[in-house]
């Protein structure tokens, strides 16, 4: 055994963390979505040589080809990787030739808004037999705390080959065994203000030893480690982040409706408050939570502190107040169209914008879904316009089947309501064009005319 500072590392871990300080690992991530697909190109970049695994046939066939799915990356970068060696696999005997592997998979929430971590336990299930010895496994999901250990590690350990043992916090061993962490992503898609590699990387291991192997990995593309003490305090990171989010959005939320109600302009307030240079930090009212995270990470730690007979109040009022902010959309269009002498039903209603926030092509859990749905059960015909999705399908919790609606002749519309503010809209012409405009972004900020509702 030799030492790494004061850390006792055995002569295999030793290797791994020479290779990972060297970038010349092998690395594999699992999940090669909106995490897991960037993650590999900064891999890449770096000079590892990544081996990505998905079991979306599609989304093999397009990176082995060079293609993008994904509207923020281009397919030029994944043809960079593929140059640098970047293969796309749905063969997971591959996971026996890296040293480290990270996994992305979904996290989302059940029909009941319980934890969904299925998609954990196969991947898990489907890593155990090609385990070896000496590998760091790093579970990236945001998820409870608890669940690298008591969901993954006892998975990995059952499927694995005989006699291969888990580090833990006893002593050290030296052979026989491999290495997990837990590391939350934490990026903010759409941010053009903050690259992905200067937020610093959380990182919390089973034992120090993988800790330092995360943290060193992570190192090698992220403008520093952070690490803490276990796995559990960096997965609770990740939801109090997201936690934090949400019960501030929820805050504005409510103070925006009666701001509104009082006939003061909460978006000027929030951007007065915002000049103080100390304890307060500006969130932005809307229509409603949107994305793979703030909507759904809370609730893992509601449903996980149940087991602590403890009831998570701030969640579950910002879950409430944050819920019902489509409804309230759809209250606005209605009473701004009765003073047009119009009823909700059978009105033509465009909205603008189905992503859950501007300037990305991700609909997951877009209040623009609850809208679509609430609009319709009150008679109304709604198009829609986003230049990111020409057309919707079917997708966890929906099923439209509807086309991008061009943006011309806005006038033809009973009401034009803005869902998602895309920068690529023209909003002084928006305004102009059409009859009534409902604005639930303040993003006619600035325009003054009397055809528009905020909300
Ligand atoms: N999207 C974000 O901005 C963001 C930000 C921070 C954290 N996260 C978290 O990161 C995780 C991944 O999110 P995402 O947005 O990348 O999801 P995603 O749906 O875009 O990608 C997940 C990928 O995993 C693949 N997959 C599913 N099951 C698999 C399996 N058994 N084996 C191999 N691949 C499998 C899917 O085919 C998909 O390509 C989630 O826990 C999410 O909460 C996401």
């Amino acid at each position: 055994m030799t030492t790494n500072e004061n850390l006792t590392m055995p002569a295999i871990a030793r290797e791994r963390l020479e290779r990972l300080q060297a970038h010349n690992a092998r690395i594999g991530v699992i999940g090669l979505g909106y995490v897991g697909l960037p993650l590999t190109l900064l891999l890449c970049g770096a000079g590892f040589k990544v081996t990505g695994f998905d079991i979306d046939e599609k989304k093999i066939a397009d990176l082995q080809a060079g293609r993008s799915y994904i509207f923020r990356i281009g397919s030029d970068e994944i043809q960079q990787a593929r140059e640098k060696g970047f293969q796309a696999t749905a063969d997971f005997s591959h996971i026996s030739e890296q040293d480290a592997i990270i996994l992305c998979v979904p996290t989302p929430l059940t029909e009941h808004r319980e934890p969904d971590v299925s998609f954990i336990e196969k991947t898990a299930k489907s890593v155990a037999p090609w385990l070896r010895e000496g590998q760091l496994v790093v579970l990236e999901s945001s998820t409870y705390p608890g669940t690298t250990e008591e969901l993954m590690i006892p998975i990995l350990l059952d499927g694995s080959a005989s006699g291969l043992e888990v580090q833990g916090r006893g002593p050290v061993l030296d052979k026989g065994v491999f290495y997990v962490a837990f590391s939350p992503e934490r990026e903010d898609p759409g941010n053009m203000t903050v690259a992905r590699k200067d937020i610093p990387k959380v990182v919390g291991g089973h034992d120090p030893i993988a800790t330092e192997l995360a943290a060193t990995l992570y190192e090698a593309i992220f403008i520093k480690s952070i690490r803490v003490s276990s796995t559990r305090v960096a997965e609770m990171t990740k939801l109090l982040e997201n936690i934090y989010r949400c019960v501030n959005i929820a805050l504005v939320n409510e103070l925006k409706v009666l701001s509104l109600r009082m006939g003061v302009d909460i978006w000027e307030v929030i951007d007065a408050a915002a000049t103080k240079p100390f304890g307060f930090q500006p969130f932005y009212p809307g229509p409603g939570l949107g994305g793979h995270c703030i909507p759904i990470d809370p609730f893992y730690l509601s449903w996980k502190a149940r087991e602590y007979d403890f009831h998570t109040r701030f969640i579950e009022l910002a879950g409430e107040v944050n819920g019902a902010m489509p409804e309230y959309v759809v209250q606005t269009v209605g009473q701004a169209l009765n003073r047009h002498k119009k009823a909700l039903n059978g009105s033509r209603i465009l909205m603008l914008g189905m992503a859950y926030k501007k300037d990305i092509d991700d609909l997951r859990e877009s209040p623009s879904l609850t809208i679509i749905e609430l609009l319709r059960r009150e008679g109304a015909e709604v198009l829609y316009n986003d230049p990111f999705f020409p057309t919707v399908g079917r997708g966890r919790h929906y099923n439209l089947n509807m086309t991008c609606t061009p943006l011309e002749r806005l006038e033809q519309y009973d009401c034009v309501l803005i869902v998602t503010d895309h920068s690529d809209y023209d909003y002084k012409e928006i305004v102009r064009s059409a009859q009534l405009v409902v604005d639930s972004r303040n993003a006619t900020k600035g325009i003054v005319s009397d055809k528009i509702v905020r909300c």
